[in-house]
């Protein structure tokens, strides 16, 4: 079973500038909270429990003010810094000693997971063995991420970064899940033509092995981005139109940790505390 999972947190930014420029996209608010809580969230729905955020040079302190280290949410969190986004795969390199012997899972942090049965596929992602796993989403603008052919039974024939010719609009999301040898290979790489490391590249490796597994998020579950200030403003009336109608929150990280039991009322009461009196502690009240 794989417990560990890297949150890259890091990256310059610049699409969403000026935004960005004294601030990490990821300690931004995503409606009702920082954007860094989507996708800790879903690693805690996977149940991995030992979490290590990469930021940039310089930030670590800020994110610490947030998240110090996960005691009160029954995790453990740890934090490394990346001197220069050179690239998605440095994750592995920067996180050599964390992983040690371990299978890991990487979420970019600026990636938006929601839909049902979600819980339910991110534990069976922690469940292989060997090799890697990956999950598409149909999109209409394939040309914006990493792109994947797909066979009638889901195999995966093809990867290519940014496509200019549209040849499948089956984006590959930011949220994988690998074997060890993740570290070798990913020491392994070479820049591309935009002078950083290809998380595709390293998925070639797997797929070249046959060891690559896709899984689909169909249309029932949704996947949004936050890369332009649009998708970032849509993904915010998305969230708030469902927290709105139902009542639940999204990514309320205190939440799951409670569900599944990995903390307890005192932990509730000490992260109320911390975030003082607020609408989010009104929310942690009524659990
Ligand atoms: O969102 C999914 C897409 O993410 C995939 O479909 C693509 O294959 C993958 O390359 C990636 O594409 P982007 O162009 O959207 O990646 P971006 O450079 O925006 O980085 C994604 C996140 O990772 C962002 O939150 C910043 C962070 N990052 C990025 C790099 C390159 C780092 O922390 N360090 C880095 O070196």
């Amino acid at each position: 079973m794989m417990q560990k999972g890297i949150i890259l947190a890091g990256g310059k930014g610049t699409r969403m500038s000026p935004l960005t420029k004294a601030v990490n996209k990821q300690l931004l608010p995503l409606y009702d909270k920082p954007l860094i809580y989507y996708p800790l969230s879903i690693l805690m729905l996977a149940k991995i429990r030992n979490i290590l955020i990469i930021v940039n040079k310089g930030q670590k302190e800020q994110y610490k003010k947030l998240l110090p280290d996960g005691k009160n949410l029954g995790i453990k969190i740890s934090y490394q810094e990346q001197d220069k986004p050179n690239g998605l795969p440095e994750a592995f390199k920067i996180g050599e000693k964390f992983i040690a012997k371990s299978n890991v899972a990487l979420i970019l942090g600026d990636n938006f997971f929601y839909g049902q049965n979600l819980t339910k596929t991110l534990i069976r992602g922690t469940k292989i063995k060997k090799g890697a796993k990956v999950f598409l989403h149909y999109v209409k603008n394939p040309e914006l991420f990493g792109v994947a052919k797909i066979s009638n039974n889901n195999k995966i024939l093809k990867i290519v970064e940014k496509p200019k010719n549209n040849f499948s609009n089956y984006a590959i999301t930011g949220l994988y899940f690998f074997d060890n040898k993740v570290v070798k290979y990913a020491k392994e790489l070479k820049p591309s033509r935009r002078g950083e490391t290809e998380i595709t590249d390293l998925l070639k490796k797997y797929l070249k092995k046959r060891q690559l597994n896709a899984e689909i998020i169909g249309r029932g579950g949704s996947w949004l981005d936050t890369g332009s200030i649009e998708d970032y403003y849509q993904t915010i009336n998305f969230i708030s139109t469902i927290e709105n109608r139902q009542g639940f929150k999204i990514a309320c990280i205190e939440e799951i940790a409670y569900k599944n039991k990995w903390i307890g009322k005192k932990h509730l009461d000490n992260q109320i505390k911390f975030y003082g009196n607020c609408n989010y502690s009104n929310y942690l009240k009524k659990l």
